[in-house]
């Protein structure tokens, strides 16, 4: 049976399974060029048809993960404004309304806009619930016959979090946090209050944190959130009123109790770093006892995380290291892109059309170019690259990158989800103090205060971090062993973590013997590991990691077993922060 699944809200993307197994999955903005775009996920599902060799006729069900007649209790909470403030809901409420009103009309006419912008042919879609997508996302995937599932994120149609247990093919619920008391939206608000976006900039927030000190957390737990007994949490929304629009998270309260809000280009003070310690703190303490109650509803052994608070890895860190689960899992696109691949693998498994569950070992799952157009790639900028062996590619790789070269690594199928895992990378050495500073002046231009991560050869992980599993997806911060800070300074956090992948030669043997030869070299088989893009998406095509390379003062374009020198580069780099 062919399913696609497909999501066509923000950080939208199509998945297709075929029997089961997963074929291809990609998100849109990698495409259109568009970080976390909002549309009809078309270039995404072109490219998982001709993964597949299929028309869209060929597809039998297309799953979507929205129930989106069910977006009532949104509907209310915006119409209840009006009995607080006729002004807030003329402001709020009727954007709110106009937006979900909105959704609803382009997934009510989904067929047709297939069919118009897709192909002919395209079945009648199913909608699944939004939750229950994301559980799938990770439990269906994951190693684990029975585990507890916690779903967290912004908002579904109506709730927050899903507690559940998955037995095989089978997920049941166990409990729901009803909207508006939202862990992901009171993260959202402290990241708008910090100056930066919300719903995108999460990740910063929780950069930031490790910097600051908790002073502000009492307060929080005081007048925001408020944990209740079974697993549940309050949030006060006459504080945080995001439930009523995107726009506006929060009231002038907040100034009261925290200063007043910081703007996007205002300095960061240790006021801000301490507010984002706060905020990061008192999202763990939640999670934590979210996770504690999962945990004695299930009596399991393992824990599989789904939704967009998932992405915060020192928090799922907390969660392994201090439940008690003697495994957690979180899927490489654990947000609401993932939830397009929960929602084809739910459809499956609810169908009985899957004998057995489909591992995912690794993320590549994306789209891969030959050599003949990495080559036509490189002849249209005018660039010219030396055709090597595997062997030699990484051996000059390795040699260049210990010298303090930066490598612009681009091979095979493109990653699943927001980090780069080796494929779509740009690569450095982690030995050099200075590379952070490096790296921000040739290339990304971000806050100094942004940990860059590390890749390991998953053999020798032990011996620099203390990982107590494989970490594929770069989803868990763990500490950096005494014995390695020293040896790894580029990639050490100010707090002494690091955000680890591990990697086998089963999952990317290319990526393995590149750190292998780095290894061997150095007696560092590690290597900093940063995503192919300067303030975009991560690079798909040949074309865009040309143009990407031609922008940047990096050293070194690798695509395939192509290598260009900055030398040949005719261009002028026009790169600026
Ligand atoms: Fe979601």
């Amino acid at each position: 049976m062919l399913v696609l699944g497909l999501s066509n809200m923000r950080d939208a993307a199509a998945a297709l399974v075929s029997d089961g197994r997963i074929v291809a999955a990609a998100e849109e903005e990698r495409f259109v060029r568009q970080k976390h775009v909002t549309a009809l996920p078309v270039q995404a599902i072109r490219y998982c048809l001709r993964e597949a060799g299929v028309a869209l006729w060929d597809v039998e069900a297309i799953a979507v993960p929205w129930k989106y007649w069910q977006v009532g209790r949104r509907a209310w909470l915006a119409l209840t404004s009006m009995m607080r403030s006729p002004q807030l809901f003329r402001v709020k409420g009727t954007r709110s309304l106009e937006r979900m009103s909105r959704e609803w009309m382009e997934l009510g006419r989904l067929r047709e806009a297939l069919t118009r912008r897709v192909g002919v042919g395209a079945t009648k879609p199913v909608f699944l619930d939004h939750h229950l997508c994301h559980a799938a996302s990770s439990f269906l995937v994951s190693p684990f016959e029975r585990s507890a599932i916690l779903v967290v994120d912004g908002a579904s149609e109506a709730d927050t979090t899903l507690m559940a247990v998955g037995e095989g093919n089978q997920i049941t619920v166990l409990d729901r946090t009803p909207l508006p008391h939202s862990l992901g939206q009171f993260y959202g608000a402290m990241t708008a209050f910090l100056g930066f976006r919300p719903d995108q900039d999460e990740y910063i927030v929780m950069g930031l944190a490790s910097s600051g000190e908790p002073t502000f957390a009492s307060a929080l737990r005081r007048d925001i959130v408020r944990l209740l007994p079974r697993g549940r949490f309050e949030l006060n929304v006459r504080l945080l009123d995001f439930h009523l629009a995107r726009a506006g998270f929060f009231v002038e309260e907040l100034v009261r109790l925290f200063g007043p809000q910081r703007r996007s280009c205002e300095e960061i003070t240790q006021r801000h770093r301490d507010l984002a310690a706060s905020a990061q703190v008192v999202l763990e303490e939640t999670l934590l006892h979210l996770g504690r109650h999962v945990r004695t509803l299930t009596q399991a052994e393992s824990l599989c995380l789904a939704g967009g608070v998932a992405y915060n890895c020192v928090a799922n860190g907390r969660l392994r290291a201090e439940l008690g689960f003697k495994a957690v899992y979180v899927p490489p696109a654990a947000g609401d892109s993932g939830a397009a691949l929960g929602a084809a693998l739910w459809w499956t498994a609810r169908r009985g059309e899957a004998t057995t569950r489909p591992l995912l070992p690794d993320a590549y799952w994306g789209p891969q170019f030959d050599e003949a157009t990495c080559r036509i790639a490189l002849s249209q900028a005018g660039l010219v690259a030396e055709s090597l062996t595997d062997a030699q590619l990484y051996e000059r790789v390795a040699a260049e990158l210990a010298r303090g070269r930066l490598v612009f690594w681009y091979q095979g199928r493109m990653e699943w989800g927001p980090r780069a895992l080796g494929n779509r990378s740009l690569l450095a050495d982690p030995r050099r103090e200075d590379m952070r500073e490096l790296i921000n002046s040739k290339v990304k231009c971000r806050e100094a205060f942004r940990p860059f991560a590390p890749s390991v050869l998953d053999d020798r992980a032990q011996e620099f971090f203390d990982l107590p599993a494989p970490s594929p997806f770069m989803q868990f911060t763990v500490r950096v062993k005494a014995s390695a800070k020293g040896i790894l300074p580029a990639v050490t956090h100010v707090d002494g973590t690091a955000r680890v992948q591990t990697v086998t030669r089963e999952a990317n043997p290319r990526f393995y013997d590149l750190l292998a030869t780095f290894g061997r070299l150095t007696g560092v088989p590690v290597l900093l590991n940063t995503s192919f893009n300067v303030q975009e998406p991560i690079v798909c095509s040949p074309d865009e990691a040309v143009r990407c390379f031609q922008r940047t003062q990096v050293e070194w374009l690798v695509l395939g077993n192509l290598l260009v020198g900055r030398s040949s580069s005719p261009s002028i780099p026009n790169h600026a922060c």
